[in-house]
């Protein structure tokens, strides 16, 4: 295994700002594949989405995988929130690091995403019944892939930064 920590889970969950304190405390470095998608792309990924298309979006989510798995050391690595259920990335996470499933109910979930406007996904449409359907979907998906799970609901930073630490190091 190799010296990395990967952050998965849906949408609002918490992986940017849990990844960003966490490479902090472990004084590792921090990446994350939104961020570097859209450095590359050269646009957000709303803009994205509009332009390509969610199926040209999710190759290029496992081709930046594929060329992080060769680059990647002491680094924790925050993900897009659809990034394990596509292709084969879950198995790629899984030999870039320690995978871990930040999961927070589907309520509180929906409290950190109401009045977003920066995600495809829940653009349009009534905001309660995408989550409900996504996440019925993806929960499995995402504890499949991770190695460890961790709920959120009601912990602080500090808190859910000593739980990763423990499970993941090292
Ligand atoms: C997506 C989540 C987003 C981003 C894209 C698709 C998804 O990332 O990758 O909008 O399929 O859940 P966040 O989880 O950081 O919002």
């Amino acid at each position: 295994m190799k010296n990395n920590i990967v952050l998965i889970g849906f949408m609002g969950s918490g992986k940017t700002s849990v990844g960003g304190k966490l490479s902090r405390a472990l004084h590792y470095n921090f990446l994350d594949t939104d961020q570097l998608l859209e450095e590359e792309f050269g646009c957000t990924i709303g803009e994205f989405f509009e332009k390509e298309g969610e199926t040209e979006f999710r190759r290029r989510e496992t081709m930046l995988l594929s060329d992080l798995l060769e680059k990647l050391t002491r680094t924790v690595l925050a993900t897009g929130g659809g990034m394990p259920l596509f292709s084969r990335n879950a198995e790629l996470l899984r030999e870039i690091g320690t995978v871990i499933y930040l999961k927070a109910s589907e309520e509180e979930t929906i409290k950190r995403l109401s009045g977003d406007t920066t995600r495809p996904l829940l653009a349009g449409g009534d905001l309660k019944e995408r989550v409900h359907c996504l996440l019925k979907e993806r929960m499995p998906l995402y504890g499949a892939a991770a190695h460890y799970m961790l709920e959120t609901d009601g912990k602080s930073f500090y808190e859910i930064i000593k739980e990763i630490e423990q499970v993941a190091l090292i």
